[in-house]
């Protein structure tokens, strides 16, 4: 197991350049099962963890993968020959339940371990169990695992009770091939959720309504193998923005969309960077000040980010003045300030609220990443932390950011992955 160390840097300064989302490419690669000719062809990928994971899955489904050095990946899944998602892999990643929707649509079965628990909190599946069950699919849990079978799936209204991504994702796909119009109320709005609607439109299937609140699928009869490049990850985008501002920096962020991240850089606007954009670049100066405090409230997409709160926890930590962040999508997503404390910070938990004292100065300590985002969070208290960070189970950070010591180290920054 690796570790990272980081030695105080100021300013980061220099350009960056964003991967493909992880949060797009993972559902693109479940719904290739769906396809009944020619492989899919998914461009732009990210070099992460739940990008391998995810096809191991699916290889062990039967499906042919292959990844070339560009990181484009292509999927056959005529080679197909069951569709169960064992606990071994579904454990370290949750986006696993994804293939259930379209194992089921394509197959009438699919057999998908539960994915049980998570450091951020206790994250059901219910959403997506039950608009299967409303969709004519028999599902039972069994041991751990959900089997699901139906003949054909049937279309229907689905009103989801609480704004979910991945139910969201997982009954768009499935409605593509069932019979009839399938209507999603109260649908995740997220960039990630549209780039996922328009590569099924790209391979035959008819949706409208993407990006708003309400989608509607017309099902069809197959789908078909294209080739697709994903969005780049506005969370990337964002955590190499709060790498600039929280070390008084500046940074060019290419590759990068503006617009799905409006929430975070009026944020970062707050705290006192200078921002202004291109179509493809986000330019950040923060000109050597110091941040000021800012609050945050997380929420559902186009509302801010609940994976960015970590990141702006650490820079509301040295910030000028006091701030209020509220967690609420997850209930347990706080992980990161025990670790912060650790080095100075003075941030104080009462339920879904952190109350963070910004300090002119924190200082480098041993710590540990205990998810994904809170591994990010700690990588930038660490850039301006006096002295040495040393960041243990990095491994976390590998399941959602591309070479982030590669390019921190571009930035200038003193970071190292070594051995432990
Ligand atoms: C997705 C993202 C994750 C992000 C999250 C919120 C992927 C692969 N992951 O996760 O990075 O942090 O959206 O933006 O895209 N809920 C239920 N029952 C369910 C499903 C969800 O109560 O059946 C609750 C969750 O506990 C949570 C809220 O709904 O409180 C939102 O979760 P959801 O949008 O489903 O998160 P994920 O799709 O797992």
């Amino acid at each position: 197991m690796d570790k990272l160390i980081i030695n105080r840097t100021l300013p980061i300064d220099g350009e960056v350049s964003i991967s493909g989302a992880k949060n797009a490419v993972l559902p693109m690669i479940c719904a290739s099962v769906m396809v009944s000719k020619n492989s899919v062809n998914i461009r732009n990928v990210p070099h992460l963890h739940d990008v391998t994971t995810t096809l191991r899955l699916l290889t062990q489904m039967g499906v042919t993968t292959t990844m070339d050095e560009q990181m484009s990946i292509s999927l056959d899944a005529s080679t197909i020959n069951n569709s169960f998602a064992p606990y071994d892999l579904v454990k370290t990643m949750r986006a696993s339940i994804l293939v259930l929707g379209p194992l089921l649509a394509k197959y009438g079965e699919a057999k998908v371990s539960l994915p049980g628990g998570c450091a951020i909190g206790t994250r059901p599946v219910s959403l997506h169990i039950e608009a299967l069950k409303k969709m004519g699919a028999v599902i039972e849990i069994e041991n751990g695992y959900i089997s699901a079978k139906c003949n054909k799936l049937q279309g229907t209204c689905i009103e989801f009770p609480k704004t979910t991504v991945t139910g969201t994702e997982n009954i768009l796909m499935a409605s593509t091939l069932a019979r009839g119009k399938t209507l999603i109320k109260n649908a995740a709005m997220e960039p990630e959720v549209i780039d996922l609607a328009n590569f099924l439109i790209k391979m035959g299937a008819k949706i409208s309504g993407h990006g708003t609140s309400t989608i509607e699928i017309d099902g069809v009869e197959n789908l078909e193998g294209v080739s697709y490049s994903a969005l780049p990850d506005r969370i990337e985008t964002g955590t190499f923005l709060v790498a600039a501002a929280i070390t008084g920096g500046r940074i060019i962020v290419k590759h990068a969309i503006s617009s799905h991240l409006e929430a975070v850089l009026k944020k970062l606007q707050q705290s006192g960077a200078e921002i202004h954009f291109t179509e493809s670049e986000i330019h950040l100066d923060m000109k050597g000040k110091r941040p000021k405090a800012i609050d945050i409230d997380t929420g559902p997409y186009p509302q801010f980010p609940t994976d960015m709160q970590a990141q702006l926890t650490a820079l509301n930590a040295i910030a000028d003045g006091t701030s209020i962040i509220r967690e609420n999508i997850f209930e347990n997503r706080f992980m990161h300030v025990q670790e912060m404390t650790r080095m100075g910070a003075d941030i104080k938990l009462d339920q879904n609220r952190a109350i963070v004292v910004g300090k002119e100065e924190l200082v480098g300590a041993q710590v540990m990443a205990t998810d994904l985002r809170a591994s990010a969070s700690l990588i930038l208290a660490g850039l301006v932390a006096k002295g040495k960070t040393e960041i243990e189970r990095i491994y976390h950070i590998d399941r959602g950011y591309d070479c982030i010591e590669e390019k921190l180290q571009q930035l200038g920054a003193d970071i190292l992955r070594v051995p432990m």
